[in-house]
């Protein structure tokens, strides 16, 4: 029998009947479950202005605290565009429609499909965009649809109409779309996922983690960065099954949710040996972290135990090992950034620190993790040098060391533990 994905409560148009054979006892999402998620955290129906753009939220799920991750998925879209001449964007989960507005004024999208499940969000969504002219036939450039985020992008890859770009902004660890998200985007595309799952990252559902981004997490004191890790991991995982691979362009973490987003590019054939896609172990005892390739599990051990089996040992993984972002993709944004005048904003971090320690963070020297100075200050019983100090002094004795996105107070560095710890002793000394 044939029957549509989505349930026939949410407006779909699609002409593309599906075989939904899978699993016939799963039931399909009930549409009202996106408007219990919505309200808790709605805002009042009011004008908001973002970047000088003018749209209302109306009651939908809408957070002023995104807007630094819209800045950047904005300027991805941009540079894309530049690049490759065309830009026709997937906005599964928008909301209000603030990111299609803003792909569309901003990033000059040609064309903007705005789809959220909730159609209770058309009037709000339809609205916000009208301030773009529509458009009609082919130079149509957005349109508003109620589907799943799932139909959303099998329709599109049934009839071989693919996306440059598509931007997931999903709740909690929401991987199912992963599959249809690689098949619908175009090679050399960007997708733009979301986790907000910060009970995953921190290593308290390992399961779930398992389950989500097939990689066990385990509590590390780097856990917001094992988040960003998890997820570039999970899709590496999955671009694999459908023969691609994907490099982060850039990784962001941000308190507010907590909200942990990555851009990835996606490439052609899947790489007979992935150096960046393995585990990451961490030392209760002393502190020390590494990384452990797939051929090296059964060497298990830390430096600061005579055994090889060390109990204080705890394992994280797989996930992804190499660098967070590519720095001269952020150098790019970075200088778009400036060209739109976005940067010396001079409130908290502004984007232009941002990306400028992104920049910093992209080294490959740099394994995953970061040493926070006041742990390592407990840890030693000292009191710790600034991070200035301490920074030269790691680059004086030839190690690689970053200050990092995630923290203010951490540092990445290839120092182990115990050296870090002298070093810091000896600034203090001097
Ligand atoms: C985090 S909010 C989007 C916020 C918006 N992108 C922004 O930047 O303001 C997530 C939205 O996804 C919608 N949604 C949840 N699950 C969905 C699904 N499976 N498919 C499509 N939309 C979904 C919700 O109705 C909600 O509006
Ligand atoms: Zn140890």
């Amino acid at each position: 029998m044939l029957l549509t994905l989505s349930p026939k409560t949410l407006s779909s148009s699609s002409p593309f009947p599906l075989h939904n054979s899978q699993n016939p006892r799963r039931k399909p999402p009930n549409p009202s479950r996106f408007n219990r998620r919505c309200n808790p955290i709605s805002v009042k129906s009011e004008a908001q202005i973002e970047r000088g753009l003018e749209f209302d939220p109306g009651a939908t799920f809408f957070r002023h605290e995104s807007a630094r991750g819209r800045d950047l998925g904005v300027l991805s879209a941009s540079l894309y565009k530049r690049s490759n001449g065309s830009l026709r964007v997937l906005d599964a989960m928008c909301g209000c429609g603030i990111r299609s507005l803003r792909y569309l004024a901003e990033a000059d999208a040609d064309f903007v499909a705005a789809n959220d499940a909730n159609d209770e969000n058309r009037r709000v969504i339809t609205e916000n965009l009208s301030k773009i002219e529509r458009g009609e036939g082919d130079e149509r450039r957005w349109v508003v649809t109620h589907m799943l985020a799932n139909k959303a992008m099998i329709e599109r890859y049934m009839v071989g109409d693919f996306f440059d770009l598509i931007d997931i902004d999903s709740f909690g660890s929401d991987s199912a779309f992963l599959r249809d998200a690689f098949n619908a985007l175009k090679l050399g595309g960007l997708l733009y996922l979301t986790s907000t799952d910060g009970y995953s990252s921190g290593g308290h559902r390992p399961y779930n983690s398992l389950a989500a981004y097939g990689a066990f997490i385990r509590p590390m004191p780097f856990g917001n960065e094992i988040g960003l890790r998890m997820l570039i991991g999970g899709a590496v995982r999955e671009a694999a099954l459908l023969g691609y691979h994907v490099t982060p362009l850039f990784s962001y973490y941000s308190y507010h949710g907590p909200v942990f987003r990555v851009l990835l590019r996606v490439h052609r054939g899947k790489l007979h040996e992935d150096r960046n896609y393995g585990f990451v172990t961490f030392c209760q005892l002393c502190g020390h972290s590494d990384t452990v390739r797939w051929d090296e599990l059964g060497l298990l051990g830390c430096p600061c135990s005579d055994t090889k089996a060390s109990s204080s040992l705890i394992v994280s993984g797989p996930m992804w090992l190499g660098p967070l972002h590519d720095g001269s993709y952020v150098t790019e944004m970075l200088d778009l950034a400036k060209e739109w005048g976005w940067v010396s904003e001079g409130t908290g971090m502004d984007l232009e620190k941002l990306l400028s320690i992104m920049i910093e963070e992209s080294d490959p020297r740099l394994p995953p993790g970061y040493f926070k100075m006041d742990e390592m200050a407990s840890r030693a019983k000292m009191n710790s040098p600034s991070l200035k100090k301490m920074m030269s002094a790691l680059v004086k004795e030839g190690y690689a060391v970053s200050r990092s996105h995630i923290i203010s107070n951490g540092l990445k560095t290839d120092c182990p533990m115990s050296h870090f710890i002298k070093i810091a002793q000896d600034e203090l000394q001097s």
